[in-house]
């Protein structure tokens, strides 16, 4: 009998990798991977919105073998407000399986594919803006290791590097919107390892004993910087170049391009805290690149004689921190007394609701969400505008001449915060000056 033996994938979490494949013959490998919008720390002070595969950034690891048949289910949480989808570097097929596997929140879709070229493999969301999901965390990497595994190691490790645009800039506390002119502009606020500035710092530390071997797998997702990748104290005894096969030895700092990974290999000969960098160092130390992997043992004062630092190597903290501004403080819920008001907490609603789409002046973005600054859209029904944020919208939309076909969840946000933030933004950017109060948004809803 014909029987094509099945598993389901071990999927990890950075700084973890699943277990190696060592010698197992090919399967049919079910990968289940979960599309997940969440709040994160950023920094110290600092919140922002990750769009996630797996619940962190960078997503998931994913282990498989050369021959696997990968049968790839991504589901997108009925929580999240965007379709998502995914393109794999180690997929041979269209868009790497971004065609296949576009799924609006509440969906799930199922594709497969055949890993045929071993390698380390950056995959990312590629919905438009492909640069927005993905500056947003949407990254993470796929392993096809060769027939019979890559040599065992004692240690192995998962790092990927992006970089965060945020409106505020490097330091400035609260939840930080992400910023579309600063990510074309590629003026990066933080450059980090693993999703955070303390991603791989501090409890989240790597470790390792003298004399043991360790392996780390190393991606960037970008969007925009290349990474000089290099560990203070250590020189690379191997290095995957690329992630592909071919194997250079001996080596200081590793190019990694946005999109792309590395695997380096040492041995740690000495105790101490060894400091991950990218080599561009003022990402390193005045943005988030850095990181510790801590080193325990005996000292070998042949190999390094000079004094061993004791504890942990500390970044720059990030920069001047600024006080919360009166709106911060306003609260969401109070009905507003006048039209000023509604004005204050609309323009509030705003930026935590809308700003990510609609962007700061209510321009959108071209192609993918329409403008709000005079809309004609807008203008013309008062009602409607009500219904697509109390109810989402969807289907081909023209806004000043331009179409849009996308997806506007409905916002979760009370009757009082839609007439607020609606009253600002007819009364901004050129709109008509309609004021939108509770009672015609409560119609709207009946
Ligand atoms: C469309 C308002 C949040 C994505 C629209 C329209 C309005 C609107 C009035 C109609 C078109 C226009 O006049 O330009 C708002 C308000 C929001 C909000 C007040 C916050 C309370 C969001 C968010 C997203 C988004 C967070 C993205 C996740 C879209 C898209 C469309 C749209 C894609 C076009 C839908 C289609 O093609 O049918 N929005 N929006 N909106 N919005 Fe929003
Ligand atoms: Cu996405």
């Amino acid at each position: 009998i014909n029987v094509t033996q099945e598993m389901v994938a071990e999927l990890t979490a950075p700084p973890h990798v699943p277990t190696p494949v060592g010698k197992r013959k090919a399967k049919k490998l079910k990968v289940n991977m979960e599309i997940l919008e969440l709040e994160g720390e950023l920094t110290s002070g600092v919140s922002y919105v990750y769009w996630t595969f797996g619940g962190s950034v960078p997503g998931s690891f994913i282990r498989t073998r050369v021959g696997d048949e990968v049968e790839f289910t991504l589901s997108n949480h009925p929580d999240n407000k965007l379709p998502h989808n995914i393109d794999l570097h180690a997929v041979t097929g269209p868009g790497g399986g971004a065609e296949s596997s576009f799924v609006a929140p509440g969906f799930e879709k199922t594709f497969s594919f055949k890993t045929l070229n071993p390698g380390l493999y950056v995959y990312h969301c590629a919905t438009a803006p492909v640069g927005m999901h993905i500056a947003n965390g949407m990254y993470g990497l796929i392993l096809v290791e060769p027939e019979g595994g890559l040599p065992p190691v004692d240690k192995e490790y998962y790092i990927m590097q992006g970089d965060f645009y945020t409106k505020g800039k490097n330091g400035e506390r609260g939840l930080q919107p992400f910023d579309m002119q600063k990510a074309v502009d590629e003026n990066a606020d933080y450059v980090v390892f693993n999703g955070s500035v303390d991603g791989l710092t501090g409890d989240n530390a790597i470790t390792a004993k003298v004399g043991e071997t360790v392996r780390l797998y190393v991606g960037n997702g970008g969007p925009n910087l290349v990474s000089s990748f290099h560990v203070i104290g250590e020189i690379f005894d191997k290095v995957y170049v690329e992630g592909g096969s071919v194997i250079n030895e001996n080596i200081q700092t590793t190019l990694i391009p946005a999109g792309g990974a590395a695997i380096v290999e040492f041995r740690v000969d000495v105790p101490g805290s060894l400091v991950l960098v990218d080599h561009s160092i003022f990402r390193a130390f005045n943005k988030g690149a850095l990181g510790i992997l801590n080193v325990e043992g005996e000292e070998d004062k042949k190999i390094y004689s000079g004094e061993i630092r004791e504890g942990i190597y500390l970044p720059e903290g990030p920069g001047i921190q600024s006080m919360p501004t009166t709106a911060e403080l306003a609260e969401t819920n109070v009905p507003a007394k006048s039209f000023d008001e509604q004005m204050t907490f609309g323009k509030q609603v705003y930026m935590q609701n809308c700003f990510a789409c609609h962007q700061s002046e209510g321009q959108g973005i071209p192609n993918a969400f329409p403008p709000l600054a005079n809309s004609d859209y807008l203008n013309a029904d008062v009602d409607r505008a009500i219904s697509a944020v109390v109810n989402g919208l969807s289907g081909e939309i023209t806004v000043n001449g331009d179409t849009y076909n996308s997806v506007m969840t409905r916002q979760m946000i009370s009757s009082e915060e839609v007439a607020n933030v609606l009253t600002y933004v007819y009364n901004s950017w050129g709109n008509n000056k309609q004021v939108v109060t509770k009672d015609m948004v409560e119609n709207v809803k009946n």
